[in-house]
Formats: structure tokens, C-alpha cells, sequence
């Protein structure tokens, strides 16, 4: 953990047992650093950290106080205004914990890769694996292996999504597809509206290209808060919309079909380039495919996809549908990264040509749909005031705590207990966020010490309660 996260879990930690008390003055940045031993910055990275997430207060001319007590009980929704998003370390700091294999898996976003339905597809890689001939080996460069891009223009097509093969270019990862949207469609210092909560990817990415976030309000089971998006649209220059509607990361919502045509006509006027996220959109537990934003407005939606959440991460296969936009991020894709693995391609065209795929998908649904039922009733036993999000589909839901309660010290307390769950502070700035946990129920199935968790994880939240 970063040394001024450290200290800002130190002071928590006094707020909360009371040794600290609203209103108190904390000792100044100088005098904290002395007492500390550590640098000036670092005293100010770890104020401004509290700060951010509503502990303390700055007074003009006084110095930082602990904040009283009823401003914390109740965080009110920050007014929309762009920031520049300030994640930092803490996004690498959780997910590592999270992927230790020895914690208990509720943190990370990923997927369970042990299905019956996935004995097909290792067969075709190691057959494709014995096929490949070094001699014959080249950089598949962009867009990528015409037989996979085939395959995804075939599935699209089933939902109403009329494009050529020549549309779709091959990236790495979902991750890369949202990278490339990005650059090419804004310069740093423009603003870009999310919905809040937001996959915390996205919040990284946008640091790192230095681009303004505007965090839109985001609720289950609708999505972006339309209201919201038209006053901001009206006051800010917003350059893209960057939305995950199908099966949400973290909420679990699938938009209906209602709100997304609103939100098209919404942000028409404006011509706004939407980026839709669609990683989980084969997800929904009863079968059906959503709406793709991309079908009601083709020239306007750079629609993002991957196997990475249906099959594997870790082939680090992904796609963008980017539209007008396609051969600028084209050119951008091949001098950035020059390629993607040609061995994968191959082959998860070949096996998408047979039925495994949309076999293997069938028995995921119903097995993260019944992971869900088996969660929520672990989790009855729930503190009052704890509120647990029901997703429409993939593997991820969100449960509100009570306002009492912050994450960041519940995932610090889970932690030691061996426990990884994600802190709502990672997917926005809203002082809100602070009091909800993103959870992963994919190895429910597999991993009996996700049940044996359940209680502990339950006493946990009952402890920061009080
Ligand atoms: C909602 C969402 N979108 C995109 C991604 C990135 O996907 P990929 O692994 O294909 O880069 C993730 C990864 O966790 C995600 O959760």
C-alpha cells in the first residue's frame, strides 16, 4: 500500500474509534510530516485523500478539521461538474490484493474460466497450436483475422446489427478498444461523461489520457440518470459518452429498451460519439439480447466488446465497431501495439464457426444466474441498512451499506480477514460511492470458501458499523 494511504488508514482509524472528534483540528501539514517522518507531499496526498473522501475539511486560514459527524452520516451527491479523475495507485494497489489466490475471490472482475462447455475450445486451441507453422508466421496486423471479424459480423447481424467484417477491427482486450476510441476522439483537458458508479478501467484510462470526467448519476434498474446527462450536456462541452449499459459493471442493470432510445434522442442534437461497452451483453441470465445502442445510431456509437468476460481474459481478445472513426483508429491501433496475437484469432474463429460457443454461453448465464440466487440468500442476514443491487446478468453485483459504514475500511478490515472484495470509491467521486462494495460471485460454484465467507463478511460490516 502507498505510504500516504497508510497514514490516511491510520488517522481513519482514529476518526472512527472516536480518538479524533468532529471538529477537532488535525495538526498541520508541516507538523504532520515531522511527526510522521515523512516528506511534505506526502503529508498533503494524505489530507487531500481524506479530504476527497469526506473525513476532514479544510478551513481558510485554520487549517483541516474532522468533519462533524451528520455531514459523513449523509454524503450528498457532489454538483455534476468535470474533475480530473485521481484514482492513482489505489486501482492497481486493490486489484492486486484481489487476484492473490489465496483470498477469498469477491474482488476482481474476473470471470470463472472452469466450465465443462470450455473442453471444446481447448481442443481447438491446441489443435490450431499444432497447426501454426513458424514459417508461416507474420504479424496479423489491423484489423485483424478476416475469419474472426466474419464470426463477430455474424453475431451482430442476429441482433439487428448491420455491419461489414471490414467494419470491425481486432484490438487487445476491450481495454485497448476504449483506448483507441478515446484518443482519437478527444485531447487532453476535454470532458467526458460516464455513469457513476463506473467500471474504474474507464476512471484509470481517462487519468492517464488526462481527460476530464463528468460523472452522470447511474441507477439501477434504468442506467444514466437522462435528466441529468440533458442539464449537463446544456452546460458542458462534452465530447463523449462512454457507457456500460448491457448487464453493468458494477450494478448489474440491463438499460431497457425505453431509455436507451431516449438516451439516443437525448444526445442526438448534440451528434455526441457514444462508446458502448458491451463485455458482459451475452450475459443476461433469461437469454436475451439487449438492444445495442449501436443499432439505433451506427454512424454515432463506437460499439467495444471482448471474449474476456464469455471465455477468457487472458486472450486478450477484443473488438471495436468504431463507425465513421474506424480508419483513423485503424492507423492508431498498428502504430500503437502493431498487431494482435494471430494464434488466438485463428482459432476462436474456428471455434465460433461450430455451436460450442453459443453452447458454453447457455450453461454460463445459468450458472451465474444461480451463483446469484445462492449469494443473496447467504447475504440475508444483512445489517439494516444494507441494500444488495439484483443484476439482470453477469457476475457482478453492488451492495449498498449503511451510510455508516465506509468501504475503504471494510476492504481494509476484509483484507486482513483474507477476503477481497472492490470499495465503491474505486468506480467515482461521489462521496455515495464511499458507502457501497462491488462483489464477484463467478466461482460461487467452485470456491466453497466463498460460502463460508458470507458470515464473516456480514460480522465485518456489522464491526465498521459501530
Ligand atoms: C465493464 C468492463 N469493460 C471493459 C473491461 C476490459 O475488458 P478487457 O479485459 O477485454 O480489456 C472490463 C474488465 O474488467 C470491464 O469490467
Amino acid at each position: 500500500m502507498p505510504r500516504y494511504l497508510a497514514l490516511a488508514q491510520q488517522l481513519l482509524q482514529q476518526i472512527n474509534q472516536g480518538q479524533l472528534r468532529p471538529g477537532q483540528p488535525l495538526p498541520s501539514l508541516r507538523q504532520f510530516a515531522e511527526q510522521q517522518q515523512a516528506s511534505k507531499n506526502t503529508a498533503i496526498a494524505v489530507y487531500q485523500w481524506l479530504e476527497q473522501q469526506g473525513w476532514i475539511e479544510a478551513r481558510p486560514r485554520q487549517g483541516y478539521f474532522v468533519r462533524a459527524r451528520s455531514r459523513l452520516q449523509q454524503p450528498q451527491p457532489a454538483p455534476l461538474s468535470p474533475q480530473l479523475p485521481s484514482l492513482g495507485e489505489l486501482g492497481l494497489q486493490i486489484v492486486r490484493t484481489a487476484m492473490q489466490p489465496h483470498w477469498v475471490p469477491l474482488g476482481s472482475a474476473h470471470p470463472c474460466c472452469h466450465f465443462d462447455s470450455l473442453d471444446s475450445w481447448q481442443r481447438q486451441l491446441a489443435r490450431s497450436a499444432r497447426q501454426h507453422k513458424p514459417a508461416h508466421s507474420h504479424y496479423q496486423v489491423p484489423p485483424g483475422h478476416p475469419g474472426l471479424r466474419e464470426q463477430i459480423r455474424l453475431r451482430l447481424h442476429k441482433r439487428g446489427i448491420w455491419l461489414d467484417a471490414d467494419d470491425i477491427l481486432l484490438t487487445n482486450g476491450c481495454q485497448e478498444a476504449f483506448t483507441l476510441a478515446l484518443q482519437t476522439l478527444t485531447r487532453p483537458g476535454d470532458i467526458v461523461a460516464v455513469e457513476s458508479p463506473c467500471f474504474y478501467g474507464v476512471l484509470q484510462l481517462l487519468e492517464v489520457l488526462q481527460l476530464q470526467v463528468l460523472e452522470i448519476p447511474a441507477r439501477s434498474p434504468d442506467g444514466i440518470d437522462l435528466a441529468a446527462l440533458a442539464s449537463a450536456l446544456k452546460q458542458w462541452p462534452v465530447k463523449a459518452l462512454l457507457l456500460h449499459p448491457s448487464y453493468n459493471n458494477p450494478q448489474g442493470y440491463a438499460m431497457p429498451d425505453s431509455h436507451r432510445h431516449a438516451l439516443i434522442s437525448l444526445t442526438e442534437p448534440y451528434r455526441l460519439p457514444i462508446i458502448e461497452d458491451e463485455v458482459t451483453a451475452e450475459l443476461g441470465y433469461q437469454g436475451q439480447m439487449p438492444l445495442a445502442l449501436k443499432s439505433l445510431a451506427p454512424e454515432r456509437v463506437l460499439l467495444c466488446s471482448s471474449f474476456s468476460k464469455t471465455l477468457d481474459p487472458d486472450l486478450r481478445l477484443g473488438w471495436i465497431a468504431a463507425g465513421p472513426w474506424h480508419d483513423a483508429l485503424l492507423h492508431r491501433k498498428f502504430v500503437s501495439s502493431m498487431a494482435s496475437p494471430g494464434l488466438q484469432q485463428q482459432a476462436l474463429a474456428a471455434w465460433l464457426q461450430g455451436r460450442g460457443y453459443d453452447r458454453h454461453l447457455r450453461q454460463v448465464r445459468q450458472q451465474y444466474g444461480d451463483n446469484w440466487h445462492q449469494l443473496a440468500q447467504a447475504l440475508q442476514g444483512l445489517p439494516q441498512g444494507c441494500q444488495l443491487n439484483a443484476p439482470a446478468g453477469g457476475y457482478l453485483c453492488w451492495l449498498q451499506l449503511p451510510p455508516s459504514v465506509d468501504s475503504l475500511q471494510l476492504w481494509q478490515r476484509a483484507d486482513q480477514a483474507g477476503i477481497s472484495l472492490t470499495p465503491g470509491a474505486l468506480f467515482g467521486q461521489q462521496p455515495q460511492l464511499r458507502h457501497s462494495v462491488r462483489l464477484n460471485f463467478a466461482h460461487w460454484h467452485r470456491d466453497i470458501r466463498l460460502r463460508k465467507a458470507m458470515p464473516k463478511l456480514i460480522e465485518l460490516i456489522e464491526q465498521c458499523q459501530h
